[in-house]
């Protein structure tokens, strides 16, 4: 639990981040007049400013895709746990940025600052969920994988409640809401240096053997770790066989093309749902749907999201990954179609405000059901030690990729669609869900190995043209259910 906890701080952080924005746009965006006044003289032009807050918020998710894209470099240099470690060097040296750009009147600083935590939340939302899968028995791999979407969901919430004007949201503290990313940062680099490093890095990767044992026998509580290591030692071995992974061998060799389209795919599903629609501009969105308290709506969903996030982790292990991703990308494409209803007649009734905002936090209940939490720590599963960064670094990628795609254009296209905004999503959606169905493997109760045996199984019957029914089963896992 200290390792798993401390881990999730960078989880935190990442969530801290995103939401962080959303409350104080409008005192914030009065520092960037009033700067800009004083140099120039003149007050700022509504484009610019809208360009300059545009800026400030998507460019968290540029570096968030750097970040994340690097991992695959670090993570074997340095081991999992002395990556996340260096990480906070970012963190401290973004806070300094932001938490100093009111005194230094410079906006440029708030934005480089965004970039750099940016950068520090895209390796932290690719060495967490990697740390976590390495060093968790395999019964308890989803449930304590799901502790890094609770870490998202709790800081999005912090955020959210520091954020209201009597807190951190005035125009004389916004600094402090920024900079308090620092404080998170401080305690891990405390609790980092008393956690262990992943014994399946340190056995796999750098073959110290005694070293795996002992801190599997601390993980563990108990001397019994023989199993672990057998699977390990089977794992490592299997490694040996395998060339050294690039990114661009996963696209090549057939054996990892099939994982990593479905990593890609759970990805795109997680970002394309449109959740960052409501994280970002809910509310906005509120507004427009005839709620009276908007931030407090706002709020509602955070909390939505963390009770549900809660759910997930109690189930997740009992119930599998497919039925949860699935379950949840068919409730959030009905969430989304009664929102399009109820925004829609929202002007012939007025009671359908209430109906928008129970389609919203539905959505959100949904998205954290499954596509909230699985596709961070999925990747992970399905690609044993040797491809695993190279995958969890192209899998982040995408997901910042994506992240980025709608915060920026989602406001254009609601422009442009109006109410039915969110038809989109709910087509996506159920794309998605087709995807999901045919494709995704469970992973459940499998170790690293037995899920990577079942892709290169199903790769080698590929070539041969009579095999397609047991490529589907293996690929279906072997929930009876399904
Ligand atoms: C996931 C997403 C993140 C989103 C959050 C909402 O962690 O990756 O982009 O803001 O969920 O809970």
């Amino acid at each position: 639990m200290l390792a798993v906890g401390t881990a999730v701080i960078g989880s935190l952080q990442f969530g801290y981040n995103t939401g962080v924005i959303n409350a104080p746009q409008s005192i914030i965006e009065s520092f960037y007049n009033e700067t800009w006044t004083g140099r120039f003289s003149e007050p700022i032009s509504h484009t610019t400013l809208t360009a300059l807050w545009s800026l400030s918020v998507a460019i968290f998710s540029v570096g968030g895709m750097i970040g994340s894209f690097s991992v695959g470099i670090i993570a074997d240099r340095c081991g999992r746990r002395n990556s996340m470690l260096m990480a906070n060097v970012l963190a401290f040296i973004a806070a300094v940025f932001m938490g100093f750009s009111k005194l230094a009147a410079s906006f440029e600083m708030l934005i480089i600052g965004r970039f750099i935590v940016g950068l520090y939340s895209g390796l932290c939302t690719s060495f967490v969920p990697m740390y976590i899968e390495e060093i968790s028995p395999t019964s308890l791999r989803g449930a304590l994988g799901t502790l890094h979407q609770l870490g998202v969901v709790v800081g999005i919430l912090m955020a959210q409640i520091f954020g209201i004007e009597s807190i951190m949201g005035s125009a004389s503290l916004w600094p402090l809401l920024l900079g308090f990313t620092v404080l998170p940062a401080a305690l891990q680099c405390c609790l980092l240096p008393v956690c262990p490093e992943s014994p399946r890095y340190l056995l796999i990767n750098c073959n110290e053997e005694s070293k795996a044992r002992s801190i599997l026998v601390k993980l563990r509580g108990s001397d019994e770790v023989s199993d672990d290591m057998q699977e390990m030692k089977e794992e490592s071995q299997q490694m040996m066989r395998e060339r050294k992974v690039t990114i661009p061998e996963l696209f090549r060799s057939p054996v990892y093309r099939q994982p990593i389209l479905v990593a890609i795919v759970l990805q795109l599903s997680q970002q394309l749902s449109g959740i960052n629609a409501v994280f970002y501009y809910s509310t906005g969105i509120f507004e427009r749907a005839g709620v009276a308290q908007p931030v407090y709506a706002t709020i509602g969903a955070g909390v939505v999201n963390t009770v549900f996030t809660v759910v997930s982790l109690f189930v997740v292990e009992r119930v599998g990954r497919r039925p949860l991703h699935l379950t949840g990308l068919m409730g959030m494409a009905v969430s989304a179609v009664f929102l399009t209803v109820a925004m829609a007649l929202l002007d012939q009734l007025s009671w359908m405000s209430y109906v928008s905002m129970a389609a919203i936090f539905s959505f959100v209940a949904f998205f954290e059901v499954g596509p909230g939490p699985i596709p961070w720590f999925i990747v992970s599963e399905l690609f044993s030690q040797g491809p695993r960064p190279a995958a969890v670094a192209v899998a982040g990628f995408c997901n910042w990729s994506a992240n980025f795609l709608v915060g920026m254009c989602f406001q254009y296209v609601e422009q442009l669609c109006g109410p039915y905004v969110f038809i989109i999503f709910a087509a996506l959606l159920l794309s998605f869900f087709v995807f999901t169905y045919f494709k995704v493997p469970e992973t459940k109760g499998r170790t690293f190995d037995e899920i990577s045996a079942g892709f290169r199984q199903s790769a080698g019957q590929g070539a041969d043209k009579y095999s397609a029914p047991e490529e589907f089963n293996t690929l279906r896992g072997d929930d009876p259910d399904l």
